[in-house]
């Protein structure tokens, strides 16, 4: 034992320790909220409580938790290859997954590189686009454009190419050569749209303005959400994916996808992609690909920019570029069960299938207190609240509050309510969600 004494250990249960991430800390230890169990579409709290889970915890459970054949598959990895080297070594299942990925992935996406978060797929994403510009003889193409209000994680590039203030203001310089996009949240014009809204697709040609100012000989890569989640659903509008492809394919800039929330069914398909109709020429994702039981995460890339690596003397590296826990066997083994679950159960289409009822009833909501405006597509929801004039976030987070209280699991963002339930839920839970939420919008002051 270290010097200090038994007496001055912390017990198991103090809370002191543990930094929480993305938690205001303090207020969250006066008043805990534990959970200590899931199953299903519920979680279970430490003073025995069940919550309906309306977020797939955080975006990632899509088949519902503690599923059986996802945690067998975790043990059995575990006993049978606990880890492999990632470089320069191999292990079946890696390539097993990486093959079903690219199987379920849009048309022109032949390659996975492995990570373990979104975090780390947008860094290996906006490193390769780089490094491929180069290596096609277009180094000057260094630039990154991102867009307001995208979330691409916490890593420095991430942040850099994101546009929420808070995750970027208190970080230093960031990355240099980098610019933003206008975003596509137009309440004046889309408030209340049911799916994709009308109006914004205009907004694409901001690009060329970029470009133009910047010359597309600087510029390496676009990176969106073909639904920005973090920053409170906003769903692209009409045309705006689509023109979005068009600008990057006429300036030799690649269009990454950053869909680590939108994989895996989110929208009612595979990926958003497919959903759109609008290929990119990378896509990142996470999350959804172990069902968010095990770290992963993952870019997939075009044929085009693997090969162009694939050049030189055989025996060296190609992309200096990797982690250790890179496809590592037990989140391969997970991924592989994750991605028999949703095929077996036809988790995909069920999310199609149950989102105009979704829709229907996250829009009765509006006639509720506060609501400024409700936004869908596939499974994923947000409605929007009027925030009290002077404390910004603090009528969402209340209602957040609440709802954990009257047993459902919701998540904010500045006064948004964002949902995204596990694509196993029924009508009847879908019923119980918005009704309780109906019930806590009421009880706000
Ligand atoms: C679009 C997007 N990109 C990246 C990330 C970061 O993923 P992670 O938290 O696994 O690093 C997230 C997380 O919510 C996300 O929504």
């Amino acid at each position: 034992m270290s010097e200090r004494s038994a007496a001055s250990l912390s017990a198991p249960n103090d809370l002191r320790a543990f930094w929480m991430p993305f938690t205001a800390n303090r207020q969250f230890k006066k008043a805990p909220r534990m959970l200590v169990a899931a199953e299903g579409m519920h979680y279970t709290t430490s003073d025995g409580r069940r919550i309906l889970d309306g977020t797939a915890g955080l975006w990632c459970c899509n088949a519902g938790h503690c599923r059986p054949a996802i945690t067998k598959a975790i043990q059995d990895q575990a006993a049978e290859l606990d880890y492999a080297p990632a470089f320069q070594m191999g292990h079946p299942k890696a390539f097993e997954l990486a093959n079903r990925l690219v199987d379920i992935a849009p048309e022109g996406m032949e390659h996975a590189f492995f990570c373990n978060s979104g975090s780390e797929a947008v860094e290996t994403a906006l490193k390769i686009a780089i490094a491929y510009q180069r290596a096609i003889g277009q180094g000057s193409r260094t630039r990154l454009i991102g867009r307001e209000r995208g979330y691409h994680g916490v890593n420095f590039g991430g942040i850099s190419v994101g546009g929420i203030v808070n995750n970027r203001k208190v970080f230093g310089t960031l990355l240099t050569g980098v610019d933003h996009m206008p975003h596509t949240h137009l309440p004046g014009k889309n408030a209340f749209s049911v799916g994709q809204p009308e109006h914004g697709a205009e907004i694409a040609d901001e690009l060329e303005r970029i470009v133009t100012l910047h010359d597309a000989s600087t510029i390496a890569a676009v990176i969106v959400e073909p639904v920005a989640g973090s920053t409170g659903v906003l769903i692209p509008p009409k045309g705006y994916l689509k023109r979005l492809r068009e600008i990057c394919s006429k300036h030799g800039i690649l269009l990454i996808f950053d869909e680590v929330i939108t994989g895996f069914g989110r929208t009612g398909a595979a990926f958003a992609a497919e959903k759109y109709g609008v290929v990119p020429d990378m896509i990142t994702c996470a999350k959804g690909i172990t069902n968010g039981v095990i770290p992963m995460g993952a870019v997939l890339t075009t044929a085009a920019i693997h090969d162009a690596f694939m050049t030189g003397p055989e025996n060296l590296i190609e992309l200096f570029h990797g982690y250790t826990y890179s496809g590592t066997p037990i989140a391969a083994a997970a991924g592989i069960a994750t991605l028999d679950t949703y095929r077996e159960e036809g988790l995909f289409e069920r999310a199609a299938d149950l989102a105009p009822y979704w829709a229907e009833a996250l829009h009765s909501l509006r006639d509720c207190p506060h609501v400024i405006d409700i936004r869908n597509e596939g499974l994923i929801g947000a409605v929007e609240l009027e925030p009290i004039p002077g404390q910004p976030t603090a009528r969402a987070f209340q209602a957040f509050l609440d709802a954990y209280e009257k047993g459902i699991m919701i998540r904010t963002t500045g006064d948004i309510i964002a949902m995204s339930p596990p694509l196993i839920i029924g009508k009847g839970q879908i019923d119980e969600l918005v009704g309780t939420l109906r019930d806590v919008l009421t009880g706000l002051k």
